[in-house]
């Protein structure tokens, strides 16, 4: 036995629904009303009896409960004109036992006082909306300029004085150059420099977007494009672009099904947006940009060689930080100080002997490697003097990580000896690396502790495992 309304008088019930929701209106599945609350009839200046069994577009202005009764599809928080002021109407198909009876429908406000009290609420809302809308607009502007990319090594100087050369022009560009070397530094100091300034530069990572939401980001999409699709559709980031600059990052990710799809708009200057009837005209500049080697993804088949001729009109190739090694101290320099903002310091400087350990790595992470380098010094520094004791320890000892016994194996070629398993080899390593840290702490367990990112406890057991004394 089911516990519902039996036990509630009529009377009672009424009351509830009327408590429950001001104005209700219940209409059957041919959309005649079948229940009209007092509220709703003194709103509308009309008597319940005169309401009952009448189709409701007939009593209701501008209704669409019998549509609502029919498509099953609620209709949520909709504008509807009543008696000239726009209420907020919510209605519900109304399904009983698994079949569709009716629709139930509910008006949030009677008249434009209360509307205009509730606007009065929410005003101050959508005025912060409207703010953040705008810091959002403004969020489509570059963030550097050319004299935030330091470097003054010849190498460097050929590319950032080219870079600044082809600025003006409206030429696609294909920045390459290794993992962290600042291609997207070079994008933006390109735009920033260009007479499209004003207009927006606007980014997007080809690796980081779900292929299957790559198109509709890139060209935007109609209303009722797709399930799901916001109302008045979408602007893509071409259309968001429009006289400004996109930067493809991470082009040498781009699906390539998506690959052709980014050809079509080169050549022809136009896009299409998804379930769209009429191409756009648009006039972007293209900056694109890859740590990949794409000749060789061409080879592989996996990068379209005509989109690699339509993106490479000027290449700029970026020199890796170890091709530029007198350029460290200025860029550390300068890092530092980015960095002394970010941790509210002031005045930390390196030692020589920590500027030339900066300058005999090989920096396979480059710029970025560098920044972390830094910032992890700065963290562990107490003072203001950054020294060997706060690099990471990588790059303070050549720390060998080749076991002998892996040494022996490659050096002599003596293949008699087993080769040592990865696990006997990373425990070599290990035990090397706290001996390390216990040597440059004096014995210290707390600070070796610290310097090797580990907690004492862990400490104490790894030196009883690796019998360290
Ligand atoms: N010449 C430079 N001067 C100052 N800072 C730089 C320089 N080059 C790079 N940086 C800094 O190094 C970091 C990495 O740069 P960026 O993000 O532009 O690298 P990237 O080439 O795009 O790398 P990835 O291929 O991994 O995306 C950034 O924080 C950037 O500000
Ligand atoms: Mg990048």
């Amino acid at each position: 036995m089911q516990f519902g309304f039996d036990y509630l008088p009529y009377k009672w019930l009424e009351e509830i629904i009327n408590l429950a929701a001001e104005r209700i209106v219940v209409v059957d599945s041919n959309g005649l009303i079948r229940y009209i609350n007092s509220g709703y009839c003194d709103f509308l200046g009309i008597k319940a009896e005169d309401a009952i069994n009448q189709p409701v577009q007939n009593i209701i202005e501008n209704s669409r409960m019998h549509i609502v009764a029919k498509s099953g599809q609620a209709e949520l928080s909709a504008i509807q004109p009543i008696k000239g002021g726009e209420m907020i109407a919510n209605r519900y198909p109304l399904f009983v036992e698994g079949e569709l009876v009716g629709a139930v429908g509910t008006v949030l406000f009677r008249n434009q006082q209360e509307w205009w009290d509730y606007s009065k609420k929410i005003q101050p809302l959508l005025e912060e909306l409207n703010y953040y809308k705008l810091n959002y607009e403004n969020g489509l502007k570059s963030k550097y300029k050319f004299s935030d990319i330091i470097g003054t090594s010849s190498k460097f100087m050929l590319a950032k004085k080219m870079a600044e050369k082809i600025s003006v022009s409206n030429s696609a560009v294909l920045l390459t150059g290794e993992s962290g070397t600042g291609k997207e530094l070079f994008a933006h100091a390109i735009h920033q420099n260009s007479s499209r300034e004003q207009f927006p530069f606007v980014r997007i990572n080809c690796a980081s977007i779900p292929e299957h939401l790559l198109e509709s980001e890139l060209f935007g999409y109609d209303e009722g494009a797709f399930t799901g699709a916001k109302k008045g559709g979408k602007r893509g980031k071409f259309e968001l672009a429009n006289f400004g600059t996109i930067f493809l990052d991470e082009i040498g990710d781009m699906p390539l099904s998506m690959q052709s799809k980014l050809l079509r708009v080169l050549q022809e200057g136009e896009v299409e947006r998804v379930g769209g009837q009429k191409p756009k005209t648009i006039d972007v500049r293209i900056i694109a940009a890859t740590h990949r080697n794409l000749e060789k993804m061409i080879e592989e088949g996996t990068f379209r060689q005509d989109l690699y001729y339509r993106l490479n009109v000027i290449k700029l190739e970026i020199p890796p930080l170890r091709e530029r090694k007198e350029d460290i101290p200025y860029i550390a320099t300068y890092l530092l100080k980015k960095l002394e903002k970010k941790f509210h310091q002031h005045g930390i400087n390196l030692t020589n002997r920590v500027i030339s350990k900066l300058q005999q790595h090989n920096w396979p992470g480059n710029i970025r490697e560098l920044e972390n380098v830094l910032e992890r010094a700065v963290n562990v520094l107490e003072g203001n003097t950054i020294d060997i004791v706060h690099l990471p320890l990588y790059l303070r000892e050549n720390v060998h990580f080749l076991s002998e016994k892996q040494k022996v194996y490659v050096d002599y070629n003596n293949h008699s000896d087993s080769f040592p398993t990865l696990k006997e080899t990373l425990s070599l390593v290990e035990k090397q690396a706290i001996i390390n840290a216990l040597q440059l702490s004096n014995g210290n367990k707390l600070e070796a502790s610290k310097l090797l990112g580990i907690g004492k406890t862990s400490l104490y057991d790894k030196c009883k495992q690796y019998n360290i004394k």
